[in-house]
């Protein structure tokens, strides 16, 4: 059942102007690759001037870094001219309506809160043209609640395209599709993704889609291993760099992921996934370690006070 979806791009449609909603850095690092390596006409659009002023400094840095080694041989004025380049094409916008006016493709990468999400994807119902698809960056939401505000037409051009941090440098996007995405809606999401340069794997909706499903409960249980005094979180991280050949090791990664983002995302499917049998409440038990590093204010790499690590 899994691939009843062709994978022709037969179906795809034409997409030219994407508008992205959320410029932090999932919003902001999904609009640089559409731009740059997609070669679309990007917005990007949030709510205050601070937001997309943050936005627009992420993709300046981080094109900056990619430049720097992509043209070497180059000047750095010719450096900072090329940032500059890519960062004049995208648009960016505090008008939600106008913003999606003549959109192709709208992609959500906002507060991972289901409300508000349903709550934008309402408004732009009314505001988009009837075509334009419709696509979440949840990573822990059900795509089919994310979506439960739209028309019913909406929904079947609706879809999850989540990408992964850091979004310049992860190569995949699950393209996530509900019961009622329609083949050719999540063919072009497919299409998009592989346009952006990205690897696209696809899945059904269901919670974490495929890598957080894995990576949530291991990171969860690297936490414990450490609470129940069985190894030190220094070597854990060297136990499964050195072992198992992840890149970095899960104290890190959760670092990196955010430990704020960690404990909501496991909060959450506490709430909404183990009654249901989808999550065992094993798997999500919550930890005292990561709600107190949290609570002091300790979240990781975006936080002055660090996570796990300073
Ligand atoms: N923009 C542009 N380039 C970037 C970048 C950014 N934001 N971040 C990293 N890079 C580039 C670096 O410039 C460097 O490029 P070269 O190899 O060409 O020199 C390359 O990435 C590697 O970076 P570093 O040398 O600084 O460090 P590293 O080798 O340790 O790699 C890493 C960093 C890519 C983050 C790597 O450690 C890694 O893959 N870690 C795992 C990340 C991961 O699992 N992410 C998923 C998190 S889960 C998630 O996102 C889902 C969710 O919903 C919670």
């Amino acid at each position: 059942a899994t691939r009843a979806f062709s994978t022709s791009l037969a179906a795809q449609r034409d997409v030219k102007n994407i508008t992205v909603f959320g410029a932090g850095l999932m919003g902001a690092g999904i609009a640089q690759v559409m731009a740059h390596k997609g070669g679309y006409n990007v917005t990007l659009a949030d709510v205050s001037d601070k937001a997309l002023q943050t936005g627009s400094s992420i993709i300046s840095k981080s094109l900056t870094r990619i430049f720097k080694k992509s043209m070497a041989d180059k000047s750095a004025d010719e450096q900072a001219a090329a940032v500059k380049d890519i960062v004049g094409k995208i648009a960016f916008s505090k008008d939600a309506a106008q913003a999606v006016e003549k959109a192709d493709l709208v992609v959500e990468a906002i507060i991972e809160n289901v409300g508000i999400k349903q709550e934008l994807f309402k408004f732009l119902d009314g505001k988009a043209p009837k075509e334009c698809i419709f696509a979440t960056n949840t990573s822990s939401l059900s795509v089919t609640d994310v979506a439960s505000t739209v028309s019913a037409e909406r929904k079947k051009v609706f879809g999850g395209f989540h990408a992964f941090n850091p979004v310049p440098q992860m190569k995949l996007v699950e393209i996530v599709r509900t019961k009622e995405t329609t083949p050719d809606a999540f063919d072009t999401l497919t299409g998009v993704a592989k346009q952006m340069g990205k690897v696209p794997v696809s899945c059904v909706d269901s919670p974490g889609f495929i890598v957080n499903r894995l990576l949530v409960p291991y990171m969860l249980e690297a936490i414990r291993m450490v609470e129940r005094g069985e190894a030190s979180k220094e070597d854990v991280d060297t136990a499964m760099k050195l072992g198992a050949g992840y890149p970095m090791g899960p104290f890190e990664l959760s670092d990196l992921v955010g430990l704020d983002t960690l404990s909501h995302i496991a909060k959450g499917w506490r709430e909404t996934r183990t009654q249901t049998g989808e999550i065992s409440a094993e798997a999500v038990k919550e930890s005292a370690l990561l709600e107190d590093l949290v609570k002091d204010g300790r979240t990781g790499k975006k936080s002055d006070k660090g996570g796990f690590y300073q």
